[in-house]
């Protein structure tokens, strides 16, 4: 069987772990040239050719598009270039999710392709997939920290760091948007907990629309404050299903006693508390933010993908064989 051709656009934090996986598997995976705004200074990366050209990175009528660039209006058009030329699609974005996850779940549909995005919330923590898994037995309230860089600016906030030093280390490991504003200001987190209403819910819940604190609501006096009575500040997105059928949501910043569920996460790390109609609770705890724990979870997809491809090809065959 041919290896399959993959698209890669974007190769920093995430792309670039995705690039590793890939490029371990050239029995599996034949790679175009992978998309990034300076290939100039990718002279000494022997894993593969790059381009600025979207064109040059889609050539070739790829079976698989990866996206790693981040952005909405851009991704969201190469994506769906992408499904209409007949590729599955794999993204970590979840601006571009959240902004645009009907047209882009329409032309999967039309395309008779996969779009998967795994890695868009929670990093690497299986929370989508534990929705989809659960969500027969009706979802009452999702609520977790799923900003790793907000939970890693907290936690060296509470260790005495400043602000900004705090916001810069998170950039420094990869953790955070492109924009930290999106992190520090509570979007990056509406937009999970916009596409996490979609699966639970099946809503369109806006990320425009919901209600967020800024991180810099923990200022060193309101942490000292909490921390003597015991408590933790923590940024939670939480979504719930209210008796006439709305959807409440909200991503606050606020303090919790130190035996919260929530409150332990320390670092770069997500938690997310699911409870069912039947009031059974399912805790998911992991890495967030950060290259490898991000980057597995693309190639999990990928790998999804191509395992469904083997299948269809093998069932292909054999009916071609029996025919
Ligand atoms: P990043 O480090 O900033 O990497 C972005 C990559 O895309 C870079 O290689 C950049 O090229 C390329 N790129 C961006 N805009 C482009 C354009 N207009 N044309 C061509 N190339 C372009 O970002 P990241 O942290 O890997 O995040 C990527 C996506 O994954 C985002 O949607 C983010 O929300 C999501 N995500 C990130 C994490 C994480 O922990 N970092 C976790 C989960 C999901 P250059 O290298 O030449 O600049
Ligand atoms: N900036 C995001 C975060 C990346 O810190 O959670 C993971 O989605």
């Amino acid at each position: 069987r041919r290896p399959l051709r993959v698209a890669l656009l974007g190769c920093g934090a995430v792309g670039s772990g995705v690039l590793d996986h890939l490029a371990a598997r050239p029995d599996l995976f034949a790679l175009n040239p992978v998309l990034v705004r300076h290939p100039e200074k990718r002279s000494g990366d022997a894993r593969a050719r790059f381009t600025r050209e979207a064109g040059e990175a889609l050539a070739k009528r790829p079976d698989i598009v990866i996206e790693a660039m981040g952005g909405v209006d851009q991704p969201a058009s190469l994506l769906l270039e992408a499904l209409a030329g007949g590729a599955h699609v794999v993204t970590a974005n979840k601006a571009a999710m959240a902004a645009r996850y009907e047209g882009l779940h329409d032309a999967a549909r039309r395309a008779g392709r996969q779009l998967r995005y795994a890695a868009s919330v929670g990093g690497g923590v299986v929370i989508l997939e534990a929705l989809e898994r659960l969500k027969p037995h009706g979802v009452a309230a999702v609520e977790g920290v799923m900003n790793g860089t907000g939970n890693f600016i907290l936690s060296r906030l509470r260790a005495g760091a400043a602000f900004d030093d705090a916001v810069a280390e998170a950039q420094a490991l990869g953790f955070a948007e492109a924009d930290p504003s999106a992190d520090v200001d509570g979007h990056d987190a509406a937009d999970k907990l916009s596409l996490l209403i979609r699966e639970a819910f099946g809503q369109d819940v806006p990320p425009a629309a919901i209600p967020k604190d800024s991180l810099r609501k923990a200022t060193p006096e309101r942490l000292a404050g909490a921390a003597s009575q015991g408590e933790v500040f923590k940024q939670i997105g939480r979504c719930a299903l209210l008796p006439d059928g709305r959807v409440e949501a909200s991503v606050q910043v606020k303090s919790v006693p130190l035996d919260h569920p929530l409150a332990g996460a320390v670092n770069e790390e997500n938690r997310f508390v699911l409870t069912l109609n039947d009031g059974s609770v399912h805790a998911l705890y992991g890495k967030g933010a950060g290259r490898w724990p991000t980057a597995a979870s693309v190639f999990a997809d990928v790998m999804d993908i191509t395992r469904a491809c083997a299948c269809d090809a093998s069932g292909r065959a054999a009916l071609a064989a029996s025919a």
